[in-house]
């Protein structure tokens, strides 16, 4: 039995914003933002959009793609869904209801369970290894949709330089099958392992502190706790490289696997700099990284997704190919999925 991806999609909004954009509006300059970052565009959501929105369109486009695999039609893909699930740290409604029943509603996929993961960035690596253990668990469940969805520049403060040029919006998506097909390659097929960790110590480097129990929003009251996400850009720098680091590290390790048995590595797409600190400190070629920030700057947890799209679609990804996802974010979180595609 093995939990593999038998479809991938991906939605941007169309509106793209160039770094010479953001210069003509506030003191920055496109030669900053590419040498500190690798981002030279990002896409951004008009006022009337939501998480759901770009949710529901990469999940219908990877529906798409699972059902002509299954030789069915995109509609009885989705009655054939047992679960869905939404990882976002920008959900449409905070608390209730999930962003992930939105879509579970608009999609009409009647037969499946749907909830939200909150891992900050690391969350699509949270939400394919939690897909992967209900598959696993119940032998009633076989199909799952697991989707990345953010609108980070709805909660992103504009007047904050360090921080506002560094986000994008958009969403990515997976469908995941259980499946009994015999053992190829490397012996492993699907997700066949994963990493998943945090260090909650690290909490304040990235927070959004207005409108949770902690600091309610409240009519009327003149407050100085930020309703925008608020980060330690340096701190966050550090850690994200001793994240990916370790988390490169062990996961190899833990299966015997050498940088050749990878395809590609996908990280979550926060900042070339960071990436290219780690391939350093392994000595892993640059090359081996796949990076798309230059065009859709940091989007959270639907980086890694709209990466692995691209990817797919673009024929680089090969069946009986290993990827690696690695990825950190607020919690602090940090972690990875080792994938036979
Ligand atoms: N344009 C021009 N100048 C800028 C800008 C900008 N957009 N932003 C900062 N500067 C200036 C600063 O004011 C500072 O000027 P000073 O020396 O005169 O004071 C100078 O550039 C250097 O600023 P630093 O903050 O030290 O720049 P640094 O090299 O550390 O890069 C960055 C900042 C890009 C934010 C980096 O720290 C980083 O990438 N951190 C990790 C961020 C991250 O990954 N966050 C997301 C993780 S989780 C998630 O994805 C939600």
């Amino acid at each position: 039995m093995a939990i593999e991806i038998t479809g991938t999609g991906k939605a941007v909004p169309p509106n793209r914003v160039t770094n010479d954009d953001l210069a003509a509006k506030m003191d920055t300059s496109d030669e900053w933002i590419r040498s500190h970052t690798g981002i030279a565009a990002r896409h951004i959501a008009d006022e009337s959009t939501a998480a759901s929105d770009l949710g529901l369109e990469a999940a219908k486009n990877a529906l798409s793609m699972a059902a002509a695999a299954w030789k069915i039609s995109p509609e009885e893909a989705i009655l054939s869904l047992d679960l869905i699930i939404v990882t976002t740290a920008t959900p449409d409604h905070l608390g209730c209801p999930s962003t992930a029943c939105i879509i579970q509603d608009k999609l009409g996929a009647r037969q499946a369970a749907a909830m939200d993961i909150v891992a900050g960035c690391t969350g699509f690596i949270y939400g394919l290894e939690t897909a992967a253990g209900l598959l696993d668990i119940n032998p009633n469940r076989k199909r799952a949709l697991v989707i990345g969805a953010e609108i980070l520049t709805k909660v992103t403060d504009w007047t904050d330089r360090g921080s506002c040029v560094l986000f994008g919006d958009g969403a990515g998506a997976f469908v995941l099958e259980k499946t009994q097909a015999p053992m190829a390659g490397v012996g492993k097929r699907g997700i066949f392992r994963s990493i998943l960790a945090a260090d909650g110590s690290g909490a304040a480097d990235l927070t959004i502190e207005r409108g949770g129990t902690r600091n309610p929003y409240k009519t009327g009251e003149i407050v100085d706790v930020p309703p925008h996400l608020d980060m330690n850009g340096q701190a966050v720098y550090q850690f994200a490289v001793k994240a990916i680091t370790d988390t490169i590290d062990r996961l190899l390790k833990l299966e015997g696997l050498g940088v050749e048995d990878l395809a590609y590595i996908v990280p979550h797409q926060a900042n070339a700099r960071i990436v290219q600190a780690a391939a350093k400190r392994l000595r892993i070629p640059e090359e081996k990284f796949f990076l798309n920030i230059e065009e859709y700057a940091n989007t959270s947890s639907a980086s890694i997704p709209i990466a692995c799209d691209e990817l797919n679609r673009s024929g680089r990804l090969k069946k009986g190919d290993i990827i690696m996802t690695v990825g950190f974010g607020a919690g602090l979180t940090y972690g990875g999925n080792l994938i036979v595609w």
